[in-house]
């Protein structure tokens, strides 16, 4: 019996393409070429399945040119590059990454944090172009992190392991938003109390935003939100391009309306809005907060398991949708 093909969208680890290929037959794009969608679509056409990466688009038009795809596999937590309202309806499975990435991007939401409040980014910018003559009492001085109010918007897996960091490690008081409220159980955990949107923006040291992007939860921090926030906050957002307005960012760090940012995910990433590459006080990185080499090969051997896992039968192990009939 032939075996099901397989498409690999992005380059990743060889030797998981290598164990993919003792079960599918498989095209992989080791030279790791950015597709366009009607690229993408051409090589999808005879195939059963495809790993993806988070930046190739599924929707309706790419499932009608892609007739015998039956599933997608993501190699990512986050899938807003799935239109799974189209997938399910298509009776396409969907799969993503969640629990192996959760400790490591807490690590970077927190490591971001600190950058972005003691301006370690710009004052080293400062040393590196030979500004660094005296020290004055004054220089690059932040904000605490240690005693502060954390304030976190999404408390799923990743913002849970934030605040512990934050409440057990630094002693900050956390505050949190979320869709639906934690368990009692959960909150004594993590140390956090609920509480508004508003009352959050209004209160925080510091805001961290690990929503993840849906229509509802496009632009969450704009102008009038950034305008709620205290002057000497900081904002970071680890969670998606688009949750952040970031023309209405730029413009707040420049007019020193808040006191920092720390982003590692834009909108229309890889480009990033010219106006945040200007202003001093942001701290930018290239979408990297799960990039651990233990991670990455965790997320693409689970991405991997998927596929496998789906193709022997026994169904997906990390399911994002659940189609009534399957192609
Ligand atoms: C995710 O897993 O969603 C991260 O953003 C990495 O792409």
């Amino acid at each position: 019996m032939s075996k099901p093909r397989i498409l690999v969208a992005r380059a990743i680890f060889p030797d998981i393409v290598d164990r993919l290929r003792e079960h599918f037959d498989v095209e992989a794009n080791t030279d790791d070429v950015i597709w366009t969608p009607q690229e993408l679509a051409a090589r999808l056409a005879d195939k059963d399945g495809v790993l993806t990466t988070g930046s190739q688009r599924i929707d309706a038009a790419l499932l009608a040119a892609a007739p015998r795809l039956k599933v997608c596999a993501n190699m990512a937590v986050g899938y807003n590059n799935f239109d799974v309202d189209a997938m399910t309806a298509a009776g396409v499975q969907g799969t993503n990454t969640p629990d192996v990435l959760t400790e490591t991007t807490a690590d970077f939401g927190f490591a971001l944090l600190m950058a972005t409040a003691r301006r370690m980014t710009e004052s080293e910018h400062y040393l590196r172009a030979g500004k660094w003559t005296k020290w004055s009492y004054d220089m690059f001085a932040g904000s605490d992190i240690h005693g502060s109010t954390l304030g976190i918007i999404g408390m799923g897996r990743i913002g849970q392991g934030i605040a512990k960091r934050g409440a057990h490690g630094f002693g900050m008081k956390v505050v949190y938003h979320n869709r639906s409220r934690l368990s009692a159980e959960l909150e004594a955990e993590c140390k956090a109390t609920y509480v508004g949107k508003d009352e959050l923006l209004r209160i925080a040291d510091h805001v961290v935003l690990v929503v993840p992007y849906t229509p509802a939860s496009h632009h969450t921090i704009g102008a009038a939100e950034l305008a709620l926030m205290k002057p000497t906050a900081t904002l970071v957002n680890i969670a998606r391009g688009g949750i952040v307005d970031d023309a209405a960012l730029a413009v707040a760090l420049r007019e020193r309306r808040i006191a920092a940012a720390g982003l590692d995910v834009f909108e229309g990433e890889p480009s990033v809005h010219p106006d945040l590459l200007t202003v001093p006080n942001v701290v930018l990185t290239p979408h990297i907060a799960s990039a651990t080499v233990p991670t990455r090969r965790a997320m693409a051997n689970l991405a991997a398991d998927n596929l496998i896992a789906f193709f022997d039968g026994r169904g997906p192990l990390t399911p994002v949708n659940q189609p009534a009939t399957l192609r």
